[in-house]
């Protein structure tokens, strides 16, 4: 049997240039010195760092299991060190806003950082695709989540494949109270559409093939808000999905994104905005600072190796024409919600904007209020 390998994906909006557009190709460069050296010290096996707009994001596998206090400490320090080393010094924007604390606890959970871990017992071919989103929250993936593992519209393997046929358990975190329910489809599937339809609150942490229990996807789960206690910018998600061989296909994995569904998030996370699928080279916020953006990078596993088509460069699967129209209608949709203003529900309800500065505006017309 092969060993067990765990991917980590670790990722912290550390500060950008030209306010919360891009991530500094030298940030990315301190960030890569880093795991290099971890990857020779032997405390990981592979790593890649890339970015989704102003958001930081450490890819890396090896063998310590999910929660390593060695594995976080790293990504602890590699945040710390591109903060202090080239966003204070190049004044870059915002810098080390996703560092919440001053002392790390063994665990970067709450500390800021977003954070998806799954351990596995690698298969003979180990097909992964990564995702990450900016200027959206965690609930960004619960449509396409949605589709990919409960929905047979999407996903054929669901009718088709006998080993999918059982279906999958999705595990919905309530980010309020802090809890998880575990739900399984599809004989639960009303229920699981009633709870992640409130993208704000309820958001699938990670999902499990029923009949075996091996996991299929894992997604950061974190609010900045909720640990701040006030507005420290929008938790832009990540996401990682097992592909194929009893697993729902690349393309079945892909293709729920070729609809731009609007999310949570984009303008100082108070509005709602039509997800953009792009290429490495497009993960950069502009119109509106957005439209929120998402980029999904394909790799292979070989005993914990990263194989990507040039080293560990990934597939860079929205790097298609084929998703060209969903471009052209997130631009139209952005373009249609932006006449809209500062009104619901272009602009977010009152209790999704509890944590911005919304309610210090409202708070000085207070007083201005008369009985009638
Ligand atoms: C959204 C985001 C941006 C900022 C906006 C204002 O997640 O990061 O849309 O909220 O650019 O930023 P500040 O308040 O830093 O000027
Ligand atoms: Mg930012
Ligand atoms: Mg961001």
């Amino acid at each position: 049997m092969s060993q067990k390998v765990t991917i980590s994906l670790i990722k912290a909006d550390v500060g950008s240039l030209c306010g919360h557009h891009v991530v500094h190709p030298r940030q990315i460069e301190m960030a890569r010195k880093k795991l290099e050296e971890a990857k020779k010290n032997g405390l990981i096996i592979d790593y890649y760092v890339f970015n989704c707009g102003d958001d930081l994001e450490l890819l890396m596998t090896h063998t310590k299991g999910e929660g390593s206090p060695d594995i976080h400490g790293l990504a602890w320090s590699t945040f710390k060190e591109v903060t202090e080393k080239v966003s204070k010094p190049l004044k870059l924007y915002a810098a080390g806003q996703d560092l919440l604390s001053d002392t790390f606890s063994g665990n970067v959970k709450g500390m800021g950082p977003g954070v998806a871990e799954m351990e596995i017992r690698e298969r003979p071919s180990e097909p992964i695709i990564v995702f990450a989103a900016d200027k959206t929250e965690p609930g960004a993936w619960n449509y396409p989540l949605y589709k990919i593992f409960a929905s047979p519209d999407n996903t054929a393997g669901l009718v088709i494949d006998p080993s999918m046929h059982e279906g999958f358990i999705f595990r919905v975190m309530d980010v309020i109270e802090g809890k998880v329910v575990d739900l399984a489809c599809p004989e639960e599937l009303y229920s699981l559409i009633a709870l992640l339809g409130t993208t704000g609150r309820y958001v699938v942490e990670r999902i499990l093939r029923k009949v075996d229990k091996e996991i299929a996807a894992v997604a950061t789960t974190t609010r900045l808000s909720l640990i701040a206690g006030k507005y420290v910018g929008k938790d832009d998600p990540a996401l990682i999905v097992r592909a194929q061989h009893g697993f729902p296909a690349v393309g079945e994995i892909l293709a729920p994104f070729a609809y731009p569904h609007l999310v949570a998030g984009w303008m100082r996370g108070s509005h709602y905005g039509p997800l953009m699928p792009v290429s490495l080279k497009h993960a950069k916020c502009t119109f509106f600072d957005g439209p929120p953006r998402v980029v999904a990078l394909g790799f292979q596993l070989a005993n914990g190796e990263l194989i990507g088509l040039n080293g560990s460069d990934p597939a860079d699967l929205f790097d298609d024409p084929a998703f060209d129209v969903a471009r052209t209608i997130a631009m139209q949709l952005a373009d249609y919600m932006r006449r809209m203003g500062e009104f619901m529900p272009a602009r977010l309800g009152p209790e999704e904007l509890e944590y911005t500065t919304l309610p210090k505006i409202l708070e000085k017309l207070k007083d201005r209020f008369r009985h009638v």
